[in-house]
């Protein structure tokens, strides 16, 4: 059985080759909008688009010859000599110069919006939010969005067992679940493919070389100041909605109360699972004091960014919760002194008759944190309306949320016993222990140790 469903068109399912293909396109889109001035956007964008409408006049009436003289001038002109200019040099037929001409004027329209936004929310990646439209094989734009972003093994095999856990219960249609986007990677110093549906595939030497270049000169037009980024690069599906902090401002007060109460109690959930697997940075928060030399629980702020909810204000669908940056902090997987202490700490808490209150007095003050925090970084024109429906978050958690979180981390507790851990240990998870031991030994050997310590220190 296999829990992934491939559902979409999303390049997350597309082989390494294709890949390339599409993001050597994103690459020139990106390239292009890069060498866009910002004050003269509109009127350099009607020049190029005016280029290319004249150079195929010109092709079609004239010689070929004298088209690439045109186009020569005017893209050395227009500064885009080595982005187009050098291509259509090399040109030796008027088909192919034809072909060429009808590929780059789409970029015109490709760069409307910002093909490559860097996210400011995260410390780490760089992580791209990508969106243009790409041809399919009929010649029909398609819009291609997803995320891009540089990592490491540890969070796309963590990914995996969200995802794992994610599908079982959606399977079981069972309305507890949360969701998890699917993913694929590519280790360019390994020459690995992990597709979307977690195999592994060793690219093309040729493929990687490219893969490798094409992927660096992007990191390096989206984010020129970042650091060199890692040699493991992520496609993850784009999730058309919100990280938790920009829903609370923007969408949050639309919620029915009943649909509130959902929300809340989905984000109790996914901070049990958290706890268990060792995720220590998205919902409960729980530090490493060097000077106590111990793990302990603190109020400090949440990551709301690692929190995703889809839902279109009176769509009359309900809210979808997305579990998204799900590695755990390399120590946790890398440091046999370090799994020591957060499992002594994790066998007192699961231990401790008082481990829900403290969970939710927790969630409540790391939560308030990240609300005070980031909402002093609201410095658009309409902060006083949003800082009002924060205000709104704010009291809803600490009148009905409580309740609601407690609820979520029972439920999370009674699921993971009776449901999710018996079909990671049964037939169902077979695939999955196996391929994620193989593969990813240290990480599945960390985190099976805490499912065992659940086992045993918090029997229902
Ligand atoms: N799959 C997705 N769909 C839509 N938006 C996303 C997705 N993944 C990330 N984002 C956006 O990018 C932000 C940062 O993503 P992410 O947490 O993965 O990056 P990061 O750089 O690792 O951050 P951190 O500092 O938390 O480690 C999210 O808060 C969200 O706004
Ligand atoms: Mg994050």
């Amino acid at each position: 059985m296999n829990p992934i469903q491939i559902t979409s068109q999303s390049p997350v399912f597309k082989e390494a080759p294709d890949v390339l293909r599409d993001i050597k396109t994103l690459c020139r889109i990106a390239n292009l909008n890069d060498s866009i001035w910002e004050d003269e956007r509109r009127e350099y964008l009607q020049e190029l688009r005016q280029t290319w409408s004249k150079s195929k006049e010109t092709l079609a009436t004239g010689s070929l010859e004298k088209t690439k003289e045109y186009l020569s001038d005017r893209l050395q002109r227009l500064d885009l000599r080595d982005l187009y200019g050098c291509k259509i040099e090399e040109v030796q037929t008027a088909q192919k110069l034809e072909h060429l001409i009808q590929k780059f004027s789409l970029d015109v329209n490709s760069v409307l919006s910002n093909p490559l936004k860097k996210s400011t929310r995260g410390n780490k990646g760089p992580t791209f939010l990508v969106s243009f439209p790409l041809q399919d094989k009929s010649g029909i734009p398609q819009p291609q969005c997803y995320v891009m972003k540089w990592t490491q093994w540890n969070e796309l095999c963590c990914t995996r067992i969200y995802q794992v856990f994610s599908r079982f219960l959606l399977q079981q249609g069972n309305s507890s679940r949360f969701l998890v986007p699917n993913v694929c990677g590519f280790d360019l110093e390994a020459n690995i493919h992990e597709t979307g549906a977690a195999s592994r595939i060793s690219m093309e030497t040729q493929i990687q070389v490219e893969l490798n270049k094409t992927l660096n000169q992007i990191a390096k037009i989206g984010a020129p100041k970042h650091p060199l980024p890692d040699k493991l690069v992520m496609l993850c599906e784009r999730i058309n909605g919100e990280n938790l902090f920009d829903f609370a401002i923007s969408k949050y007060a639309h919620l029915e109360p009943s649909q509130k109460v959902k929300l809340f109690t989905q984000l109790g959930r996914i901070a049990l699972l958290d706890l268990i697997i060792g995720n220590l940075d998205r919902i409960v928060q729980i530090n490493f004091s060097t000077k106590e030399d111990s793990y302990t629980l603190l109020d400090c702020e949440a990551n709301f960014g690692n929190i995703m909810v889809e839902w279109t204000i009176d769509s009359g669908v309900e809210p979808a919760v997305f579990a998204i940056d799900n590695g755990i902090e390399n120590v946790l997987v890398e440091d046999p002194a370090r799994i020591a202490k957060y499992q002594g700490f994790l066998d007192a808490l699961l231990s401790d008759p008082e481990m829900e209150a403290k969970l939710v007095e927790n969630i409540l003050a790391s939560f308030q944190h990240a609300i005070a925090t980031q909402a002093d970084d609201l410095s658009v024109q309409n902060a006083k309306m949003l800082r009002g429906r924060l205000q709104e978050f704010s009291r809803d958690i600490e009148t009905f949320g409580k309740k609601c979180f407690a609820e979520g981390l029972q439920e999370m507790e009674f699921l993971l016993h009776k449901t999710l851990l018996p079909m990671w240990y049964g037939t169902e998870g077979t695939r999955w222990r196996e391929y994620l031991s193989a593969t990813y030994p240290k990480v599945y050997d960390a985190i099976q140790l805490r499912f065992n310590t659940f086992i045993q220190k918090r029997p229902l």
